[in-house]
């Protein structure tokens, strides 16, 4: 199995990436780091345990940072529910977090494995860009950063900027010119991952605690109707997608491109530029210059194969 490090914001989406994080065969999930997103910290960490208790899974889950680098915490209440998990009330687990800091763990657990590390980026990169800083040593030892962020068309946050780039821009960069290999998982494909009524329905049947868990979080979804008209609308799968993309990757169309982010202040701030002009030896000598690395880059995606595979 992939040994996975899952940084969230839970976040009704990243309860699913976690659900499926958390049972898929071919995933070990080690870690899972907590940062303010979605909502606050504590409530982040309250979820996440929760949720992986409603899995079974021991994960070690420890508490990152409670606000982006320069800007303070805006949550996503008005999306994700004031509890941000669609206000479902969930049974407490028994456990508490580990006492270190989220970028600590993540040190220890790359330090701790084998094989190299695979780390999931769900939320504001506040936490992986502090860990990137502080132990550039360590951080050369993962495998990759998959991250959910960025968008190649319409924002979601803003007209421009997608909510997790947009909530830690600093971070985004950092993480983007650290020069660990990066897959960028954008809204272009994100939106597009839509469990349909029949695969509901099955889930809804199959009855375990994971399944429940997953049909009440998705019923959740459905009901959010805020949808530009040119993308599915449904129960869509959000951050899961992401995870899924760890097991799936041949159900996407990726390719490498020079990514930044709009730093400036301003209705752009938190774009996410992804350069598609570049071809190698044209433009080389904006690629000089620039600190941004190719990033992969999913564009396209067969959703129900996704979808199928989330179910
Ligand atoms: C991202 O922001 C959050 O609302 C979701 O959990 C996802 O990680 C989408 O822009
Ligand atoms: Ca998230």
């Amino acid at each position: 199995p992939i040994p996975v490090i899952a940084d969230v914001d839970t976040g009704v989406d990243d309860a699913l990436a976690l659900l499926f994080l958390a049972s898929h065969p071919d995933i070990d999930l080690r870690a899972v780091t907590c940062v303010a997103g979605n909502a606050s910290l504590p409530q982040v960490i309250a979820n996440t345990l929760d949720v992986l208790d409603a899995a079974s899974s021991r994960a070690a889950v420890a508490a990152g940072c409670d606000r982006p680098l320069i800007e303070p915490a805006r949550d996503a209440s008005g999306y994700h529910g004031a509890n941000g998990i669609g206000n479902l009330v969930l049974p407490r687990a028994a456990r508490r977090h580990d006492p270190s800091h989220a970028i600590e763990m993540i040190r220890r657990t790359i330090e701790g494995s084998a094989e190299p590390v695979t780390l999931l980026a769900l939320a504001p990169m506040t936490n992986i860009a502090l860990f990137l800083r502080l132990h550039p040593e360590t951080a050369a030892k993962l495998e990759r950063i998959v991250i959910m962020g960025g968008s190649a068309g319409p924002g979601n946050a803003t007209p421009v900027a997608e909510f997790n780039v947009w909530h830690d821009p600093e971070a985004a960069q950092i993480v983007l010119e650290s020069g660990v290999p990066t897959v960028l998982y954008p809204l272009d494909v994100f939106s597009r991952v839509v469990v349909d009524e029949q695969q509901h329905e099955r889930l809804r049947a199959a009855d375990t605690a994971v399944t429940q868990l997953a049909t009440k979080l998705l019923d959740y979804q459905v009901q959010l109707a805020d949808l530009p008209a040119d993308i599915e609308s449904g129960a869509k799968i959000g951050d899961a997608g992401t995870a899924c993309f760890l097991v799936g990757a041949e159900h996407f169309g990726t390719s490498r491109h020079l990514v930044e982010v709009e730093l400036a202040p301003g209705r752009s701030r938190g774009q996410t530029i992804i350069d598609r002009r570049l071809r190698p030896g044209e433009d080389m000598e904006h690629s000089l210059e620039s600190r941004a690395r190719p990033s992969d880059v999913a564009l396209t995606v067969d959703g129900p194969a996704v979808s199928e595979l989330f179910v």
